[in-house]
């Protein structure tokens, strides 16, 4: 039997550039669909993620799954952490830069993936990649707080470097590899 290609639910094309790359580094098929799905208020990314994933899955049919991501910065709790987007949005990068002042910079990027096949099997991962926030906006890569994340042990910013580049390092790859490595061992067990 010839196993579907899951379908990345999403309506970021940064984020579909990045994941897009992962499937091909890993030899496994993928398709995107472009859509907004509903994000639940939720301190949790897990939470998020699962609730997405399911209006995902009956949106589109058959085996899909969702990233879900944000910036937790140590000396401000953890903010704008699930609120990412939105604050990116509201204060934008200039604005997170001012909230941050002269306060310590180190801070986390976190991505979950859930996977749902529309029957009965959903399995979430997780990634993290620790950095800190640079005093100001550099490079036009990548997207929403790319231009200010340094990664640790790196000079440049996620903007600053190909896609590539920030594949080798993010919390995205981190997540989206676990899980095409995941994929990849169910198939073999199948055939
Ligand atoms: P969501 O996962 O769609 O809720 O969005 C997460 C938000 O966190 C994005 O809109 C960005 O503002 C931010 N974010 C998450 N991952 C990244 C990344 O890899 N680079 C830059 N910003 C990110």
């Amino acid at each position: 039997m010839s196993n579907p290609k899951p379908t990345f639910v999403t309506s970021n094309k940064g984020k579909a550039r990045e994941v897009e790359l992962i499937f091909r580094k890993h030899k496994l098929g993928l398709k995107v669909f472009y859509a907004e799905t509903l994000e639940i208020q939720s301190g949790s990314l897990l939470e998020i993620s699962v609730f997405r994933a399911l209006q995902a899955q009956r949106m589109v049919g058959g085996p899909v799954f969702v990233e879900d991501s944000g910036l937790f910065i140590h000396s401000l709790k953890g903010f704008p952490g699930p609120f990412s987007s939105y604050v990116y949005r509201t204060l934008g990068v200039e604005g997170v830069l001012r909230v941050l002042g002269d306060k310590d910079r180190k801070a986390v990027f976190k991505s979950v993936v859930c996977y749902f096949d529309g029957l009965r099997e959903m399995k979430t991962f997780e990634g993290n990649c620790q950095g800190k926030i640079a005093a100001k906006p550099a490079g036009k890569g990548g997207f929403g707080f790319d231009p200010v994340f340094i990664p640790a042990g790196q000079k440049k910013t996620f903007a600053e470097m190909s896609v590539e580049e920030k594949n080798r390092l993010s919390h995205r790859s981190q997540s989206v590899s676990s899980l095409c490595r995941w994929l990849y061992k169910v198939r073999r067990q199948r055939t």
